[in-house]
């Protein structure tokens, strides 16, 4: 997209950012939650959408897998409907003042702060062996990557709820030490679909991270994959298709059939009042694997095409670099560091 159409644009319309991490196979949480959407924003607001690879390495990653899976994300993201034309879309890494406000940032954090981060808590207790300095202060990164680009409005699923508020936070602080500097940004997160829960265990939220391969469901699994892990979906004794308390596993499968067909928790009981669990299991892998059989088809294709991906995210860092250099720059110069 040339620079005058970007900047027209960004004249009239509010500022979405928003980013997902390469951290192995995006899943259908990630979709639902947050993709699907991303998509549909587009028309109404300015976006910008990264592959937040720089956040991965809070976990060990393998080099060569790591790099497949930086360009899958990309691709994928571009399967699922993110328009180059339309939205500004990098890899954070290709950018590097994301890292250098990051340290900035880190710098008007408290350690207190960080440590109340469930995110933080929860995965230090999943690698209790590699609790890094980088998994602790990765809200503050995650901060810079929103603060950079002045967004106004975040989405994300209910699980980044709170690096957010720790985000506006941030912001504010500095901007009651310096003045106004950085936009202090705004949630949105979606009305379904934004906490897709495990197949294996509702309590939870379904994760990539997660050792047990059935309790996620990936963008990229082939059908029959798809249709096997909904068929061994934890469900209840009940065998009723309703939302209830006590019904995790139903309730979830049901968030999952109306945020893909966008029928109401009523019509999907009415439509299945009297039939058992194993139909409804059916119908919501067959609903599943219909909406992604579109995005997996352009997939392939995209991902045979290095060139045309190359090209994209080249202009991509190019231009968010030029963005967010401003910003840099201006928090740099209220700070009191010497211009270059
Ligand atoms: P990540 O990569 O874990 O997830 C990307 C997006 O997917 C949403 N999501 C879900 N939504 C519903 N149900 C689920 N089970 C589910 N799992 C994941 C997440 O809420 C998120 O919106 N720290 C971020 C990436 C990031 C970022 C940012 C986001 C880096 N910088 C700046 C927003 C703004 C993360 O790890 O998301």
């Amino acid at each position: 997209m040339s620079e005058e159409i970007k900047n027209k644009q960004a004249e009239k319309k509010k500022r979405i950012f928003s980013a997902i991490q390469p951290s192995g196979t995006i899943t259908l949480g990630n979709y639902l939650g947050a993709l699907r959407n991303w998509v549909k924003l587009q028309d109404e607001y300015d976006c910008i959408f990264a592959v937040a690879d720089l956040h991965a390495i809070t976990v060990r990653q393998d080099p060569k897998q790591f790099r497949n899976n930086i360009l899958e994300a990309y691709a994928l993201l571009i399967a699922c409907g993110i328009d180059t034309e339309k939205s500004l879309f990098f890899i954070q890494s290709h950018v590097h003042t994301h890292a250098e406000l990051a340290w900035i940032l880190n710098c008007y954090t408290q350690f207190g702060e960080l440590s109340r981060m469930t995110q933080f808590k929860d995965k230090s207790a999943k690698h209790a062996d590699n609790v890094n300095a980088g998994l602790f202060t990765y809200p503050s990164l995650m901060a810079a990557d929103i603060l950079l680009y002045k967004a106004d409005l975040v989405p994300v699923g209910e699980d980044q709820k709170q690096h957010l508020e720790l985000s506006r936070n941030i912001a504010e602080r500095f901007n009651g030490v310096y003045g106004n500097t950085f936009t202090v940004p705004d949630g949105y997160i979606p009305k379904v679909g934004a906490r897709v829960r495990s197949l294996q265990d509702p309590t939870k939220k379904m994760s990539k991270s997660d050792e047990n391969a059935n309790s996620w469901v990936a963008v990229l699994d082939k059908p029959d994959t798809i249709m096997k892990k909904f068929k061994r979906a934890v469900t209840d004794s009940e065998a009723r298709v309703c939302v209830g308390e006590g019904k995790d596993g139903i309730n979830n499968l049901i968030g999952i059939m109306s945020a893909v067909t966008g029928k109401t928790s009523d019509d999907i009981t009415a439509e299945f009042e009297g039939k058992g669990y194993g139909d409804f299991k059916t119908a919501v892998g067959e609903a599943v694997i219909e909406e992604l059989r579109p995005i997996q088809e352009r997939f392939d294709q995209l991902i045979n095409d290095k060139a045309f991906l190359e090209e994209q995210y080249r202009k991509g860092a190019e231009f968010a670099l030029k963005i967010s250099q401003r910003t840099l720059d201006k928090a740099m110069k209220k700070i009191g560091y010497l211009a270059k």
